[in-house]
Parts: structure tokens; C-alpha cells; sequence
């Protein structure tokens, strides 16, 4: 007999950044100025992500895009790649999405693809520790507490490797 499962998801919307936590402003601001170094030529949607480490250091990646789509590379990853190539015995505690276009920052605020999503979740299950997210448009926000709300029954190391660390 099957069972039916319901999963909700639990996350904080903001209709002004300037009601964000001070350091959740910050890390905004950060990933705003990481998306004016993005390299978009292909798509012009340029996208800037900081991560903040628990040393309080805020580490910043943007899109590379590439003639060859696939070989692009979104703001998140790029971000998370710089630190923990960068600082492996560091450890991040929040992650902040800005993108714009032409017309400026997105009216919306963005969330991170499935990719970025994956690579997050190993993040967290490499430090042990949740990751907040932060996702911002030009003047809304989305605060959320870990990546299982955005990659529910997600595929880990348990599923490699059962019952091994
Ligand atoms: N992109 C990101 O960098 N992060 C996201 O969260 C969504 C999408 C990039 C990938 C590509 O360079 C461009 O935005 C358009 O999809």
C-alpha cells in the first residue's frame, strides 16, 4: 500500500531589502558587485553570487558563459568552486543571488538551478553544516534556511555509499 507524503517547504519573503538582516544586506550588496563581473555575453542575464565563510571572509563568483553553451558556468558554482579551492578548511555559512540584465536587477529574485542546487547540497554535506540563501531581485528577497527546501530528497553520499561516513 503506498502513502502519501506531503513536504512543505518553509521560506521568508521580503518586499524591501532594507527589511533584511543587516549581514543578509551585505552579502547582497557583495553579489550585486560580483554580477557586474559576470561574462554573459551569450544569454546578457548576468548573475553574481557571495558567499559568506563562518571566518566572516565573503568570497564572490559570477556566470562565464562559453560559445560552447554547456561549458558555461552559473554565479553559484563559480562561487562555491573559489572557495573551497580557496579555503577548503573554511566553511560557508550563507550564499546571496543577485542577476541583471540591461534593464538592471532582476524585478524578481532568483533562485538557484538544479545544477547549483546539487552543487550546494554536497557543499552542505561536505562542511555538515546548512547553508542560508539568500536569493534577491531588485527590491524583493527570499531568505532560506538550508538547500533541502530547495532540493527535496535530494541525491547524496548515503546513496553511494550507504551507512558509511
Ligand atoms: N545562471 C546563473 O549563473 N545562476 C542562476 O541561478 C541561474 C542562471 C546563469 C547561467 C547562464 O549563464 C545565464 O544565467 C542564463 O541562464
Amino acid at each position: 500500500m503506498s502513502e502519501k507524503r506531503i513536504i512543505h517547504i518553509k521560506f521568508s519573503e521580503f518586499r524591501s531589502l532594507s527589511e533584511l538582516e543587516k549581514d543578509d544586506n551585505e552579502l547582497v550588496s557583495a553579489a550585486r558587485e560580483a554580477s557586474g563581473k559576470a561574462y554573459a555575453p551569450y544569454s546578457g542575464f548576468m548573475v553574481g553570487a557571495a558567499i559568506r565563510l563562518n571566518s566572516g571572509k565573503i568570497i564572490m563568483g559570477a556566470n562565464v558563459e562559453n560559445a560552447a553553451f554547456p561549458s558555461g558556468i552559473c554565479a553559484e558554482r563559480s562561487a562555491i568552486s573559489n572557495s573551497v579551492s580557496n579555503y577548503p578548511d573554511d566553511y560557508p555559512v550563507a550564499i546571496a543571488v543577485a542577476a541583471r540584465t540591461a534593464d538592471g536587477f532582476t524585478e524578481d529574485y532568483v533562485s538557484p538551478c538544479g545544477s547549483c542546487r546539487q552543487v550546494i547540497a554536497e557543499e552542505e554535506t561536505r562542511t555538515g553544516r546548512e547553508i542560508r540563501l539568500i536569493l534577491s531581485g531588485r527590491d524583493t528577497a527570499a531568505v532560506i534556511s538550508g538547500i533541502s527546501s530547495l532540493l527535496p530528497l535530494q541525491f547524496n553520499k548515503q546513496h553511494l555509499r550507504p551507512g558509511r561516513p
